[in-house]
């Protein structure tokens, strides 16, 4: 062997090397989401394109709501944790004292799998008597999902604001628990309020918001334990984050 090919040799090894240890790599990694990745893959991507058509206004948010909840009824639940790596994120949870503890898994990414999509998306994490206190939402259409433990949950209809308090309507006052789910849009069970009942509770939230351009997306607070008025509707006070979370936090 001549100086000069012995030295295309090592290079030629190291080469293959690298080579072999980097596509062992990738092997491990594709092998992780290829178990995972048909499903909820395919689940987030439906749930991605109802997000840019009520965006686009191709549906009507009630129509969006109603086709969420028919993705959200369908969730193959096992594999969507294995997404989100459940089982890590659920470990050591930093509750919190009053309401909810968020955090905000990574997607592996995915092939067929948009990057950037057009829901935020959220795990709320709860121990026993905290909620997700009573709010209601401007320019945005939200979703949860039970992924572990029990919920005491009510939705109301927000119909008319006033400068110091709203008129709501309840419409869902009901138990949910592992895959139970509901929706929120201006148009229709826009108030929430989830109270976690079993000893830890963990809800998954996807949201969409801007859905029309130009105008504020955010919550807002009330107390829907207000003066009960004709028609079965409520005057919920209006009140500040802190107000909210001291009272049912
Ligand atoms: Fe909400």
């Amino acid at each position: 062997m001549t100086q000069l090919s012995r030295r295309d040799f090592t290079h030629g090894t190291l080469g293959s090397l690298l080579t072999f240890s980097l596509l062992e790599t990738l092997f491990e990694a594709d092998a992780f989401a290829a178990d995972v990745k048909p499903i909820t893959a395919k689940w987030l991507t439906d749930l991605h394109q109802i997000g840019l058509d009520v965006r686009g206004k191709k549906l009507k948010q009630v129509e969006w709501q109603a086709k969420t909840e028919e993705l959200f009824k369908q969730v193959n639940l096992p594999d969507l944790l294995k997404f989100i790596d459940f089982e890590k994120l659920s470990k050591n949870v930093q509750f919190r004292d009053q309401g909810e503890k968020s955090m905000r898994p990574k997607f592996p990414e995915v092939e067929g799998l948009p990057t950037k999509l057009v829901f935020g998306h959220q795990v709320f994490a709860l121990q026993k008597d905290r909620s997700v206190v009573p709010h209601g939402h401007d320019n945005m259409a939200t979703a949860f999902l039970i992924l572990q433990g029990d919920f005491h949950g009510r939705h109301y209809d927000r119909l008319e604001d006033h400068k110091d308090h709203f008129i709501v309507k309840p419409t869902i006052d009901d138990k949910f628990t592992v895959g139970g789910c509901s929706t929120v849009s201006d148009h229709k069970d826009n108030v929430h309020w989830f109270k976690a009942t079993s000893e830890t509770g963990f809800i998954f939230n996807i949201h969409v918001l801007n859905i029309v351009e130009g105008k504020r997306s955010g919550r807002i607070y009330m107390d829907p334990n207000g003066e009960k008025i004709a028609g079965g509707k409520i005057r919920a006070r209006k009140i500040g984050a802190s107000e909210a979370y001291k009272l049912y936090g």
